[in-house]
Parts: structure tokens; C-alpha cells; sequence
């Protein structure tokens, strides 16, 4: 997966699978796999399924597509019962973690500062961390996206790029699961603004920062939200869990 500065990244579509997927499901991982392999595509791929199935994933990936975890502790070790930290999840053989969901900032009251640490502890273990920012359907309706957006951007980053390995995943809290999402020009738009945010928040090196779209990306649409300027990729979740419908995601990416 490329992860790092200077050359032309590209595009990282990747499949939040959310707490769905006992060990039957990993036949899924290793169909796309085995596509990817008959096939090329055009885009990074990473599958991030639940931390009790990382280790076989990694296996069933079988190094075509990568596999990460879906949240970290920002601790390495410690008596912290039921947490796992980001050198585990490296341990299993992953490489990247999505910090900052919204379902994690909602359900267990993560706040950016906490967000922040753990694209830290990311880094530390030598994972891409992808964190996620968005907007609740009030704040857009309020005209407050932007400011919204932005702010998660200043309070979910480390004040210092330790490392390129970072993308943004921007997923409006109304358009998950919800077959609802932004238009074309207000996706646009948003990704505009936090280019700017990165660019503000780290200089030159937040240029080359993928930021992906999410929210009810699916087969039907992904094409055209990955032609939209300032659109790196995807964080796609139902429709991640199917091969059929993530590979068509995936090969929605057009080449360089
Ligand atoms: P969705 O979820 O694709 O099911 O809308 C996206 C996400 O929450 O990452």
C-alpha cells in the first residue's frame, strides 16, 4: 500500500466491516483477493474486519489486499482490559486502523483529543492511520459542515506529522448506512475545505494526504465520487462486506 510522500498516490478504497463477520465470512476477503490478483486494479485496498478475525484475514488477503483494525488504544501495553493497542494489531500482521469513527465518538464518547492519540499510537506501530471527521445532519442543515469538519481536522491531528502514513476519512453522520449523501458540489466542496485544514494544520506535507469519502458508497455511485476532485478513495461499510459489490467498488477506480 503506498503510503508515503512524494510519489503519486493512489486512490485507497477501503471496507469497514464494522462489528459484522464471524470466520465464515473470510471466504469474502480471499475472493477479492484472489480477483485482485487475476486483475489488477487501480486503487490501494484494505479490508478492516473485526480484530477477532485480523489474523486469518491477513491470511485469506494473502498479501493483495491489506488488512487493517478498526479502532486502537493509544497505549502500547498496560492493564487495560478488553483494549487492544496498535503494536497488536501490527502484531497480526495489519497495517493501518481507522481512529475516530463517528459509531466510536458516539457509542464510547471519543473526543478529538483521544482521536489524536491514537493516530500517535498508530504511527508508533507503524500503521497508516485513517481518521474519520464528519458532520451530524443538524450541523449541515445549521450551515456548519465546514466549521465542524475543520475543527475535528485541528483537534483529531497531531500537531506534528510524525509520519506520512494518514488519510482522512470525511463521512457525513447522516449519509452512513442511510443511502442518503451529499451532492457531487458538496462533497467537492468539503474536500476542498480539508485540503486547506491539512494544508493549514501542516504545511506542504498535508497536500499529499488522501482524503477519502464515506457514507452509502456502493456499486451504483462509486464511480462518480471517485472522479471528484480532491476524492483519494473510499471508506465504504455495508457494501464492503460482499465481494461482488466491493470488488465493483474497487474496480471503479479509473487508471492513472
Ligand atoms: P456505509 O458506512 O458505507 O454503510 O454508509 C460507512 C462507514 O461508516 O464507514
Amino acid at each position: 500500500m503506498t503510503t508515503n510522500t512524494g510519489e503519486a498516490m493512489q486512490p485507497l478504497i477501503a471496507g469497514n466491516w464494522k462489528m459484522h463477520g464471524l470466520a465464515s465470512r473470510l471466504g469474502e476477503i480471499e475472493a477479492v483477493s484472489v480477483s485482485i490478483r487475476a486483475r489488477p486494479i487501480y486503487a490501494d485496498v484494505l479490508i478492516c474486519p473485526p480484530a477477532t478475525l485480523l489474523a486469518r484475514a491477513v491470511q485469506a488477503a494473502a498479501g493483495s489486499i491489506a488488512i487493517g483494525g478498526q479502532d486502537c488504544d493509544c497505549e502500547s501495553t498496560g492493564a487495560f482490559t478488553g483494549d487492544i493497542s496498535a503494536e497488536m494489531l501490527k502484531d497480526t500482521g495489519a497495517c493501518a486502523v481507522i481512529v475516530g469513527h463517528s459509531e466510536r465518538r458516539q457509542r464510547h464518547g471519543e473526543t478529538d483529543a483521544m482521536v489524536a492519540a491514537k493516530v500517535t499510537a498508530a504511527w508508533r506501530a507503524g500503521l497508516l492511520a485513517i481518521v474519520c471527521i464528519g458532520e451530524s445532519e443538524a450541523q449541515r442543515l445549521a450551515g456548519k459542515a465546514l466549521t465542524v469538519c475543520g475543527d475535528q481536522i485541528a483537534g483529531s491531528l497531531p500537531a506534528v506529522m510524525a509520519s506520512s502514513a494518514v488519510a482522512i476519512g470525511y463521512e457525513p453522520l447522516w449519509a452512513i448506512g442511510s443511502g442518503s449523501m451529499p451532492s457531487p458540489e458538496e462533497i467537492t466542496q468539503m474536500h476542498q475545505h480539508i485540503r486547506q485544514c491539512l494544508v493549514a494544520h501542516w504545511g506542504a506535507a498535508g497536500k499529499l494526504v488522501r482524503i477519502l469519502y464515506g457514507g452509502s458508497v456502493k456499486p451504483s455511485n462509486a464511480r462518480e465520487i471517485l472522479a471528484l476532485p480532491e476524492v483519494g478513495g473510499a471508506l465504504v461499510g455495508g457494501e464492503s462486506l460482499e465481494a461482488m459489490d466491493f470488488e465493483t467498488i474497487c474496480r471503479s477506480v479509473p487508471p492513472a
